[in-house]
């Protein structure tokens, strides 16, 4: 009902609305004043969290690009090894587990057959599994060693919103968890990334606040054919979750591909018109920055119609940006908190305009119960 929409037309919309709240209610009371990690509701001990010497992220659907972004934060953080797997390839290839393997497993719904199934498989390899999860006492959590819960609420959109932006959340608390009790960073670097992420909620809202400029934007957009997404770094996975939110519930043809590869491939797809979207890193030490710029400027110049998501006062993107959304500026691990917002949002506003019913999209299902 309408009065359930908080009267917003979708649930898809007023979630996507309250991912300031959702992402500071993760956040919550789990860590001190001075910017420590408080995560005792794990129950895995610190010894043991200690003796890891890789993880394993398995998932699907959104929570799967959420772990592709958890895994550039938590390989820096921590030094251990972290691969991420779709949960329905996992078992099928005699993945390398044992008792030093901690295996994380992320899903919104904790009831998805493919991810239940992975974890079992890992747990009978003698793997630890923490689950990520938004939904209390679901199968995936009881039938794991430990449990971090988003706090987002119930998400009944069958497109996962905030579900994702929580679990980037919870996975970063679990990295920085992880680097705490393993000691790969100094107190003073945890905190000063805590104290980031803490301050991320009201710079979600200023996100949020672009929403005209969104609409504009999909009503300009609403009879492509066909939508490329182009990110790099932790950028890359934000660039697949855009292109997700548009085949699933837009129905459009959309990809998302690491910046750096379009060269080897997808460049081939560019052509007049074509609209591209690219996440730009923040401005830094590293050349990745640069190096989309020329990305960007490589499809232009091309045709494509590009649509730039970047840190606000970026002073080289506005030359090749047909359209510009910019960001607070935030260090380069938070941004995908940032960046998955306005791809979101534009989901949404094309689905919308189309006619499509957003929140029941033809052929998916909110949690997949079978393999
Ligand atoms: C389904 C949904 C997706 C979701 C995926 C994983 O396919 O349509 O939106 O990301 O399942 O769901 P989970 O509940 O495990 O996070």
């Amino acid at each position: 009902s309408a009065a359930e929409k908080g009267g917003y037309d979708w649930f898809m919309r007023k979630e996507i609305f309250e991912q300031p709240k959702a992402v500071a209610d993760t956040l919550l009371g789990r860590y001190t004043a001075a910017g420590a990690l408080q995560l005792d509701e794990l129950h895995i001990g610190e010894d043991e969290l200690r003796r890891i010497d890789k993880i394993i992220i398995v998932a699907c659907g959104s929570a799967y690009y959420a772990g592709l972004v958890a895994k550039y934060a938590i390989e820096h953080w921590t030094r251990v090894a972290c691969e991420v797997e779709i949960a329905s390839e996992f078992r099928y290839r005699d993945p390398i587990i044992d008792g030093s393997t901690l295996v994380v497993t992320i899903s919104q719904s904790g009831e998805t057959a493919d991810t239940l199934m992975a974890i079992r498989h890992a747990r009978e390899q003698g793997a630890k599994v923490i689950a990520i999860c938004n939904t209390n006492g679901a199968t995936i959590p009881r039938e794991s060693d430990a449990v971090l819960y988003t706090h987002a609420g119930p998400e009944i959109g069958v497109a996962s919103t905030k579900g994702f932006l929580t679990q980037v959340a919870a996975c970063y608390l679990l990295g920085l968890y992880l680097a705490q009790v393993r000691g790969t960073m100094y107190d003073d670097e945890i905190a000063k990334v805590m104290e980031e992420l803490a301050a991320t909620p009201p710079l979600i809202q200023q996100v949020l606040d672009s929403l005209d400029a969104i609409r504009e934007l999909a009503a300009r957009l609403v009879d492509t054919e066909s939508v490329l997404f182009l990110g790099r770094h932790v950028g890359y996975p934000v660039a697949l979750e855009g292109a997700l939110k548009l085949k699933e519930i837009a129905y459009l043809h959309a990809e998302g591909f690491p910046a750096g590869e379009l060269k080897h491939g997808p460049i081939a797809l560019v052509d007049q018109g074509v609209p591209v979207f690219v996440v730009v890193p923040p401005q830094g030490r590293d050349q990745l920055h640069d190096k989309v710029i020329s990305n960007i400027q490589e499809v232009r110049a091309r045709g494509a119609f590009t649509v730039v998501v970047a840190e606000a006062g970026d002073p080289e993107v506005g030359a090749y940006a047909d359209v510009l959304f910019s960001l607070p500026k935030v260090s380069t691990l938070l941004q995908p908190l940032l960046a998955a917002v306005p791809l979101q949002m534009f989901a949404c506003e094309v689905a919308t305009l189309k006619g499509y019913d957003v929140d029941q999209p033809r052929n998916l299902a909110k949690s997949v119960t079978v393999e």
